[in-house]
């Protein structure tokens, strides 16, 4: 039975709401409060599996947030609120798995539901847990990412935030390259990681500073470094080319950054296993490249990427986009494209198979259009990423 626990000031009127969840998902228990105080005695007794937060409070809605993340690091957080402008902020600051705009539909609560706990069996099935642990301790949710939800949830400014980023030559470094990279073009040479922040946005950072907490922890000899730097370069495009899609598609500015920040942690899971293997580029004629790293080494980079960032608690937008962004079908069938669908597209377009381009990724990016009623957008989205491609393009990885 999974426990869900509704905090809501208006819970007078959510009983019906629940009737609906459980009648619809009998494995679902329901529970409805009205306040945190009431919530944290509910704690004290019961342990929730999923926990939605209404933040009409803004305040007390984050303490008990966190709250829960300290009592029950396994619960899944979601957050509601009638302001939209929180989900950057609850997400950012890293103390909810999602955002839910109020009013909130039934169905859609019951789908964020449902997706959050179909995400956490798939990226912890007790075979991938166990080959990614054959690799050893992994690596810890970066100091420098930790620093940097501390000061949003004290409401530092962008440039404390630059300040504490910049005590990371490497973070530095990698920050300064994507803020003078020809793809933002700056007015002007982008000199300090002050700057850059305040130049990318604190989406766009936070997406480098997890990307550099991981390929830069622990050094492990110039094989391996190149084989990051090739992530890094694939990383970049892919971002440049969700982001063009966005801004295609016309999405709103926070769901452009999150085209481009969810692109660039999108092969986490490959840094994982560059560091003892030999990159699968491509697939074969019968297998795709996932296939192969899964017969060979016993998991994917795909699910070691998604088992790593649920440990450390990201948003589910980003588990998914590191889970499923070479099946572009589990992203739902909702008309709108999201960022982390967007990232999918961008991938099927650079998939390669030993022959050159992988035609069975575009056909399974065509299903999952048709599947949303955009079918449309196939041939204008291939122009768009044929035109994304750097000059310098590397090789795909992963
Ligand atoms: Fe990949
Ligand atoms: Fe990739």
């Amino acid at each position: 039975m999974t426990c869900v626990l509704i905090v809501d000031g208006e819970a007078d009127g959510l009983e019906e709401l629940c009737r609906q969840l459980h009648s619809a998902r009998e494995e679902w228990e329901m529970h409805v409060v009205a306040t945190p105080r009431e919530a944290l005695g509910f704690m004290d007794v019961r342990a929730p599996d999923v926990v939605v937060i209404d933040l009409a409070q803004m305040v007390d809605g984050v303490k008990l947030l966190l709250e829960v993340e300290k009592r029950q690091p396994n619960a899944v957080r979601i957050v509601t609120s009638t302001q939209a402008e929180h989900r950057s902020y609850v997400e950012s600051i890293g103390v909810a798995h999602q955002f839910l705009q109020k009013p909130v539909e039934p169905d859609s609560l019951m789908e964020a539901i449902a997706r959050a706990c179909a995400l956490r069996r798939w990226a912890v099935r007790p075979g991938v847990v166990s080959s990614v642990r054959r690799y050893g301790r992994p690596p810890r949710l970066p100091q420098v990412y930790r620093a940097l939800v501390q000061a949003v949830q004290r409401d530092a400014s962008l440039a404390e935030i630059g300040a504490i980023v910049g005590s990371d030559p490497a973070m530095t470094a990698r920050l300064l390259q994507v803020a003078n990279s020809a793809f933002f073009a700056p007015r002007h040479p982008i000199t300090s990681a002050e700057l850059a922040t305040s130049f990318l946005g604190l989406e766009m950072v936070r997406a480098i500073v997890i990307f550099e907490g991981i390929a830069g922890a622990g050094s492990a000899g110039p094989v391996v470094d190149r084989r990051v730097h090739d992530i890094w370069r694939h990383s970049l495009e892919i971002a440049a080319t969700a982001q063009r899609l966005a801004d295609h598609e016309k999405l709103p500015r926070d769901q452009v950054a999150s085209a481009f920040s969810l692109g660039v942690m999108h092969d986490l899971g490959a840094i994982l296993l560059a560091r003892h293997h030999d990159p699968i580029d491509a697939g074969d004629q019968r297998h795709s490249a996932e296939e192969i790293e899964r017969e060979r080494h016993g998991v994917a980079h795909t699910e070691a990427g998604a088992c790593l960032v649920l440990d450390w608690g990201l948003p589910d937008d980003v588990v998914e986009v590191l889970a499923f962004h070479h099946e572009p079908l589990r992203f739902g069938t909702t008309s709108r494209p999201t960022a982390g669908f967007l990232v999918a597209a961008a991938c099927a377009f650079r998939d390669v198979s030993a022959a050159g381009p992988d035609p069975r990724a575009v056909e399974r990016l065509s299903a999952a259009l048709a599947a949303r009623g955009l079918a449309d957008r196939l041939d204008p989205w291939h122009a768009v990423a044929d035109h994304a491609r750097q000059p310098a393009a590397t090789k795909p990885v992963a």
